[in-house]
This record gives structure tokens, C-alpha cells and sequence, in this order.
């Protein structure tokens, strides 16, 4: 029987010169964790989801070409970084984090390129781009739980917790630290399809923190609000513009509208390594679309035949103007935003 406590699991870990992950794509009827040191595993692993969020996607990636770079000789070091980090680099397009992780590791990488210990150095480097982010989602979530303003249910889109995290989540530490302070009734994970990230992780993380919840299909959302059954909607994101137009999965622009519409709050929750400084608006956001397979079948059941075409876009984006605040680990910013300095 698998315990049910917040402590008996986690999503990354770098042990003994080891990577180790619990591969989210069998949570949550079987927590199997992998264990491994070659970079292409976990590049692989990234692109199937069974590692995933924008910041454990990050953190993933630098340990993975760190670990590339072990018992080399040196004449072999360029060769092999630039296809590690190639390699890295093309596993998924959106979350921004991915980017900043490797230019962090490259810039490691070009200044000691010629040392012997490059590995220990590139090891100390991812080691802290993962204690950046845990200490990230703490302040994140204390920030956060700062704008509920009553006790409130809460509904939340696609998975932000620990598993999406080198630490404790974003939007998911921002409830968990309400629920806590005595401010979170319940929380309304909508399923999130079509990998249904909330039925099977959300969930799966609200029940090892013991917060009390309801699963709901995305489309459900609508009539909960209309019920007024939700006071307030946090979701995390994979990358904000300039502007703070944001991605997240598909289906967080469609909550927005909505808060919108019945006048609810919708935050976002994101580390400022969420943020591209390069880019002003949303539009230049790169969406990733998926196979359409993943439309087609349910965890691998077929429920509809191959020959169907499928639209499937993996995230979305929603303009500044329908967010309430952004929360990051130094503040709430409140539109209009700018994030140049932050
Ligand atoms: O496709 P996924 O599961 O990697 O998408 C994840 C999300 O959209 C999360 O909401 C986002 O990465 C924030 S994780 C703290």
C-alpha cells in the first residue's frame, strides 16, 4: 500500500551521479521511479512527458548534459556537449525554462572548456539551478497566498506541484500554503485533457498533502463558476512575454474568459525563469503541438480511429489583460505588467 503523505515522493533527484525520476506517465496507479545517467534517456524522457513542467523540464535538462560530460577525456568535451545540448534543445518548444537552464550550463561550459573537473562544474551549476528553484516555489507560494482574500475553493488547471518542479510547485505551493493559512474550502482540479495532467497528478499531489478536492472534466468548469462555486483560479505557466501574455496548457485561456465573464481572479504562478526577456508580446510564443494519437487514444487505448484528423496544440495563450496578477517568487505584479526589470 503506498503511503499517503507529501513526503513519500518526489519528481527529480541527482544522487551517487545518478538522475532519478518518477516517470509521471504510469501516476498515479504505479509510482516507478528510473534511475540513470545517460542524457539521451532523459532527453527521451522529457519528450514523452514521463518528466514534465516547466521547471523540472529545466532542471532535467541541465543534469542530463552535465551527465553527458562524464569520465570524458578532454579532446572529446566540444564534441559531446554540442549534442548533448542540441539534443536537449529540441525536446519541447514552449516552456522557457528549458533555454534558460541550458544557456546557464553552456555559459559554464564556454568559460571552462579546457579544466579537468568541467563535470564537477557543471554539476555545481545544475545543482543550483535546481536550489534556485525549490527556494523559487517556497517564496512563490507565500507570496501567493497573500491574495486570497477569504476562505476559498480554488480551481486549477494541468499540474504545477511537485512533480512539475524541482521544489514544491508553483500555482500548486501558492494553494498548498493557502490551504495551511486556514484559506483553501476545496480544490477543483480540472482533468486536463487530453494527458489529463490534473485528474492524474493534480489529484494525485492534493491527496498525498490531504487537501480536500473534486476532479472535473475541463469542460465542467463553466457551470461550476456560473454556480459560484469558484472564487478564485490560479493555474502555472510555461512562458510569459514581456507583457505578460502567458502560456500553459491548453485550456487555461478558455478559464480565463471565463473569470472574465463571471468576474472571478485568475492568477497565474510562475519563477522569474518563466519569463522571456526576449520576447514583448505572446505572439511570438512557439506552441508545441503534439501527435494527434494523443487525441485519438487515452493512455494509449484507441477511442477513436487513426485516419481521424486532430487539433492538438499542447498549450495556449492568454492575453495579459484577463490576468489578474502574475506571481512570482519576488512579487504579485498586477496588470498592466512589464517584466523588463524583474
Ligand atoms: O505539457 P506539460 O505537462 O509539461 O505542461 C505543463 C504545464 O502547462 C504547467 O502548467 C506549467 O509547466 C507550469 S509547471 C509549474
Amino acid at each position: 500500500m503506498t503511503e499517503i503523505n507529501s513526503d513519500s515522493y518526489f519528481s527529480i533527484k541527482f544522487e551517487n551521479d545518478k538522475f532519478v525520476f518518477i516517470d509521471q506517465t504510469k501516476l498515479p496507479l504505479e509510482e516507478v521511479y528510473v534511475e540513470t545517467s545517460d542524457y539521451e534517456r532523459i532527453a527521451e524522457a522529457i519528450e514523452r512527458l514521463e518528466i514534465r513542467g516547466a521547471p523540472a523540464i529545466g532542471i532535467s535538462a541541465a543534469y542530463a548534459v552535465t551527465l553527458s560530460m562524464k569520465n570524458l577525456p578532454l579532446k572529446s568535451y566540444k564534441e559531446k556537449f554540442n549534442l548533448a545540448f542540441k539534443r536537449l534543445e529540441q525536446t519541447r518548444p514552449t516552456a522557457v525554462n528549458l533555454f534558460f537552464a541550458l544557456k546557464e550550463i553552456q555559459k559554464v561550459f564556454n568559460q571552462f572548456q579546457n579544466h579537468e573537473n568541467l563535470y564537477d562544474l557543471l554539476l555545481a551549476k545544475s545543482k543550483e539551478i535546481h536550489q534556485n528553484d525549490i527556494d523559487f516555489c517556497n517564496r512563490i507560494g507565500e507570496n501567493g497566498a497573500k491574495v486570497f482574500t477569504k476562505k476559498s475553493n480554488v480551481l486549477t488547471h494541468c499540474n504545477t506541484g511537485k512533480l512539475a518542479t524541482g521544489g514544491n510547485g508553483t500555482a500548486f505551493n501558492v494553494i498548498n500554503v493557502a490551504y495551511k493559512n486556514g484559506l483553501v474550502n476545496i480544490v477543483y482540479a480540472d482533468e486536463t485533457r487530453p494527458l489529463l495532467q490534473g485528474l492524474r497528478l493534480t489529484a494525485f499531489e492534493l491527496e498525498k498533502n490531504k487537501i480536500p478536492f473534486a476532479v472535473l472534466t475541463d469542460s465542467m468548469a463553466a457551470v461550476l463558476m456560473q454556480q459560484s462555486k469558484v472564487d478564485i483560479v490560479i493555474t502555472g505557466a510555461d512562458r510569459i512575454a514581456l507583457n505578460g501574455d502567458s502560456a500553459n496548457k491548453i485550456g487555461t485561456y478558455n478559464l480565463a474568459v471565463l473569470c472574465n465573464f463571471h468576474n472571478i481572479p485568475f492568477y497565474i504562478a510562475a519563477p522569474s525563469t518563466t519569463i522571456d526577456r526576449t520576447i514583448p508580446t505572446g505572439e511570438d510564443i512557439i506552441v508545441e503541438y503534439r501527435n494527434k494519437s494523443e487525441i485519438l487514444r487515452i493512455k494509449n487505448q484507441q477511442i477513436a480511429p487513426e485516419n481521424y484528423d486532430a487539433f492538438s496544440p499542447a498549450f495556449d495563450v492568454t492575453p495579459s489583460h484577463l490576468i489578474t496578477g502574475i506571481i512570482t517568487e519576488k512579487r504579485v505584479n498586477f496588470f498592466p505588467y512589464n517584466f523588463i526589470n524583474e
